[in-house]
């Protein structure tokens, strides 16, 4: 896994929304079924569809001064799927790099893959190693694909590190705080999500990122994935915009006096 050096690190001070645009989107990508069949076209081509959709979201995200935008490409669920719906899912991030990875590069996007490499092919394990390796010094962006990605598995993955760093005794029980284990986490390297978009008209997580959505702000858009446009983008930001993030804090007068 490729670590990120950030510039704005996870630790960075906690700020609320009060009108600032979210540094951290994170979205999952859903309607590309319902977009094919709508059109009386198979499953597969909306999910083609739907990374034309990701292109014009890369594009656009640097604009709106978006730093790090995380996507959910394939989860640890989705492997039951029809087997030709799975083997089209496989083929897209080899497609997507193929057809991108040089505007990535050229386009200052740093490219990481995060998820369970077991099951998937060694090919589009080393094409995705291969898209890191080519943007590692990039920095206008990061995107990070979750692909054969799940929350809880990456919360198991992290528990069974930390207590293997028990077992050989380089670590004590104790020790864990919960930033201590967020640092066993896949996304240890990014800050936690602002903002988790969900387009479909679906109201639900689906274990994407889930330990890092605990004060993220939701935005859940009444439009189908292959359909998103920057405007549905800008449209989640200004709604962002109008929230109100107090991490579970009391804002008393005096502190809103205090600056
Ligand atoms: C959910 O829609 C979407 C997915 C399971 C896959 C999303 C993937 C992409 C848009 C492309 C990923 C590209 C790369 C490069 C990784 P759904 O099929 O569940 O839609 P439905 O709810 O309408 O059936």
């Amino acid at each position: 896994m490729a670590a990120q050096e950030n510039t704005l690190s996870a630790g960075a001070p906690i700020e609320g929304a009060d009108g600032e645009a979210p540094l951290h989107v994170a979205i999952v990508m859903d309607g590309n079924g319902r977009w094919a069949k709508r059109r009386g076209l198979p499953r597969t081509v909306g999910h083609q569809a739907g990374v034309e959709a990701l292109k014009r979201i890369v594009q656009a995200a640097p604009s709106l001064n978006i730093r790090w935008l995380t996507i959910f490409g394939f989860s640890t669920e989705n492997w039951s799927r029809p087997v030709a719906e799975v083997a089209e899912l496989m083929a897209l991030p080899q497609r997507y790099f193929r057809t991108d990875l040089p505007r990535l590069e050229r386009e200052g996007v740093r490219v990481r893959v995060i998820g369970r490499s077991e099951g998937l092919s060694r090919e589009l394990v080393k094409i995705c190693r291969e898209a890191e390796a080519r943007t590692a010094s990039n920095d206008s962006l990061y995107l990070t694909i979750a692909f054969n990605y799940g929350g809880q598995a990456d919360i198991a993955s992290a528990a069974q590190r930390f207590a293997e760093e028990v077992a050989a005794g380089r670590a004590k029980p104790g020790d864990l705080t919960e930033a201590k284990f967020a640092e066993y986490l896949s996304t240890s390297d990014l800050p936690p999500p602002d903002l988790i978009v969900r387009p479909s008209g679906e109201q639900r997580l689906s274990n994407f990122v889930l330990w890092e959505a605990a004060y993220a702000e939701f935005v859940f858009q009444d439009v189908l994935w292959p359909d998103y446009s920057a405007e549905h983008l800008k449209a989640a930001i200004a709604e962002y915009r109008t929230r109100d993030r107090r991490y579970g804090a009391v804002i008393t007068d005096d502190v809103l006096a205090a600056g």
